[in-house]
């Protein structure tokens, strides 16, 4: 989590430093304090007033400015909770390599108590050079976090290992240094998204599902420390970055994902939304149009939750299910606990516009086995990842 949290951004001579803007917007809007350093050479790529007006702070790039704090490159290292260093020149990692303090920044990193992210982006060569891959390791063994860069055309018009990576990847992991690692030595397997059952070679049938509060937890769970796996139906996200992903289409490929993973999960949370439906017969080739009316047979699918449901043991995995509901949410999801034999159910009224399927926040109510409903405020998928991970843990414990 970044909110709150203390961060230095600093800025190196590279061309990529105009995506470090954007970094420093994501960051602000994620609720961190963000201050900007830059080496001299930065300053010819990007002005530091861009810098000055997304952080809403006075970005330092001369040690002995006068309007530097006198004593700003020690203190700022030592007050932030985490330093990112992006883009990181080859120039600038072999300084820190070696200690070098002939600058603010570089004098900063080697003052700093924090966690330090740095960030590389350079020419193909300078990044594979012996003595640029020597300097990594020597970083990474005194500690630093140090990104792999991304692969591509690169501005010099080569291609190979060496662009920045993108600002919200750079973001996510700087949110997972800075979260407590309470889910650690945990395996969580999350279900997100619909599924598709094909009609014919060219249609399915599926439903609204984004996927996106799957995903949402699937990210809070890996930041928290878990090791998770995520089986996906087809959605437009991309998976989060350290997690094992499982991608699949239909409710019976799901079923067998989910299964195989039974024996060695901790938590179980199905976010996804299964057809209960498929076709009773998939058509080889693509059904053809005629005059009259057409109908298809449907054939139930298997209650993956429920098989988990009677799988699970006293001392097993702690099994989670969602209600997607319409009307009489709390009694309706209530029920669904009872037959699934769940530990907990998160209960959506799907109906509302602002919530639920497809949206960005959700407003969810959830049910315990003891009978107890709790009612949650509307929020964010990501915050409310959180506090059903919260919760979970809780359950755990008792
Ligand atoms: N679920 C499942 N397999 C299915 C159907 C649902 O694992 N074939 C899971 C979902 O992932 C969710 C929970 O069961 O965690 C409830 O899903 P929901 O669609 O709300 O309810 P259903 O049990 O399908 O009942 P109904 O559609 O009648 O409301």
């Amino acid at each position: 989590m970044i909110k709150d949290k203390k961060i230095v951004i600093g800025v190196t001579g590279g061309i990529a430093a105009y995506k470090a803007a954007e970094l420093v917007r994501i960051l602000v809007k994620g609720g961190a304090s963000v201050r900007v350093a830059m080496t001299s050479n930065a300053v010819k790529f990007v002005a530091p007033l861009t810098f000055e007006t997304l952080s809403g702070n006075r970005v330092v790039w001369d040690m002995f400015d006068p309007f530097t704090e006198p004593i700003g490159h020690i203190t700022w290292g030592q007050e932030a909770d985490l330093l990112i260093i992006a883009p990181a020149t080859s120039n600038f990692i072999a300084k820190m390599a070696h200690g070098t303090a002939d600058d603010f920044l570089t004098s900063m990193v080697l003052a700093s108590t924090a966690k330090i992210l740095v960030c590389p982006a350079m020419n193909t060569q300078m990044y594979k050079n012996a003595a640029t891959q020597e300097n990594i390791r020597l970083i990474s063994g005194r500690g630093c976090f140090v990104m792999k860069p991304g692969e591509g055309e690169l501005a010099c018009h080569t291609e190979g290992p060496g662009r920045l990576p993108e600002p919200e990847e750079i973001a996510e992991l700087a949110g997972n240094l800075l979260t407590e690692k309470d889910l650690d030595g945990l395996k969580v397997v999350v279900t997100a998204g619909p599924t598709q059952e094909p009609v014919d070679p060219v249609r399915y049938i599926t439903n609204r599902s984004s996927g996106k509060m799957g995903y949402a937890i699937a990210r809070a769970a890996t930041a928290r420390g878990a090791a998770v796996k995520l089986i996906s139906g087809p959605v437009a996200l991309k998976p989060p970055a350290g997690i094992d992903f499982h991608q699949v289409k239909t409710a019976e490929e799901m079923r067998k994902a989910a299964l195989a993973e039974a024996g060695q999960a901790d938590v179980i949370i199905k976010a996804a939304a299964v057809s209960d439906y498929r076709p009773g017969e998939t058509a080889l080739q693509k059904i053809k149009k005629d005059e009259g009316s057409f109908t298809l047979n449907m054939i139930k699918n298997p209650d993956i939750l429920a098989e988990l449901g009677a799988l699970k043991k006293n001392d097993g995995f702690i099994l989670v299910g969602f209600a997607a509901e319409t009307e009489s949410l709390t009694a309706n999801a209530e029920e669904k606990l009872r037959k699934k034999n769940l530990d907990m159910i998160v209960a959506n009224d799907v109906s509302r516009e602002d919530s639920g399927f497809d949206a960005e926040n959700n407003k969810v109510q959830i049910i315990y086995r003891d009978g107890k409903v709790e009612d949650l405020p509307l929020m964010p998928k990501e915050s409310l990842a959180d506090q059903l991970l919260d919760r979970i843990m809780v359950l755990r414990k008792k």
